[in-house]
């Protein structure tokens, strides 16, 4: 293998390309996209990437652009911001909470402020009724008063409200913020969501399949939880849960 990046001639190259050197500019980005270079040319380096493979790869890049949403969680991205927030809060000694799980694209703000135990569903759904309950702890296991809990999730045929392509459901149905009391607790009946895919032929189908890998997500439940915890580092902490086993009552620590 050439060793080509690390020349002089290269090196120079990305001061160059990224604006080191230059007045102007934002100096964390010219940082971060010096790097972001200097890995993409090392990639073409290593994997001997042919130029026809580059320019497929743009191609692919700009007609995937509209399904980047689908496309950043599908390739572990966006787990992995999860990750390294979570490893963040170790290390600042903040741990014991339910690990974060991707929001994906899906999430709506704004979604109804009702109090524990409403029904989510707006629409008629033929889907078998889903109840849950459980409740919010602090890392220590202790209650969390006055949390609100965002939950959101799919209906019976697998779409969700706000990005549903029949155009046939309320523009929260499924989606609602519950209001927690001061034990923690927590319940809401809704229908069983089914699990679905990413759009078939789409840009994130295309790369999966090119992965041997499928788009398919099983049934479950989003959660985000907002509260206010953690006081000396932070006046709200949100913790993102995502169970997949929606008749089962979930437990969640922030
Ligand atoms: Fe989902």
């Amino acid at each position: 293998m050439t060793n080509l990046v690390a020349s002089k001639e290269v090196q120079t190259l990305l001061d160059r390309a990224s604006g080191i050197g230059e007045a102007g500019g934002n100096a964390r980005l010219k940082a971060i996209m010096r790097d972001l270079l200097e890995s993409t040319m090392s990639l073409i380096e290593k994997h001997d990437i042919s130029e026809s493979e580059f320019w497929q790869a743009i191609n692919y890049l700009q007609n995937g652009a509209p399904e980047f949403g689908l496309i950043v969680p599908g390739v572990g991205i966006e787990h992995f911001l999860d990750l390294h927030m979570d490893a963040k809060d170790a290390a600042a000694g903040l741990s014991g909470g339910t690990p974060r799980t991707i929001e994906g694209p899906l999430y709506v703000a704004g979604a109804p402020l009702v109090e524990s135990g409403a029904n989510l569903t707006d629409d008629a759904d033929e889907g078998e009724v889903l109840t849950m309950s459980g409740a919010v702890r602090g890392p220590d296991g202790e209650a969390v008063p006055n949390a609100i809990l965002h939950v959101w999730h799919a209906n019976s045929k697998g779409f969700y409200s706000h990005f549903d392509p029949t155009g046939e459901q309320a523009t929260f149905n499924n989606r609602r913020r519950l209001k927690l009391g001061a034990d923690g607790r927590y319940a809401f009946s809704s229908i069983m969501p089914r699990g679905y895919s990413v759009p078939p032929g789409g840009a994130t189908d295309v790369l999966m399949k090119a992965l041997g890998r499928h788009g398919n997500r099983p049934a479950h439940v989003h959660f985000f939880i907002e509260a206010p915890v953690r006081a000396t580092t932070s006046p709200s902490v949100r913790a993102k849960v995502c169970c997949r086993r929606p008749t089962a009552a979930a437990a969640m620590r922030i």
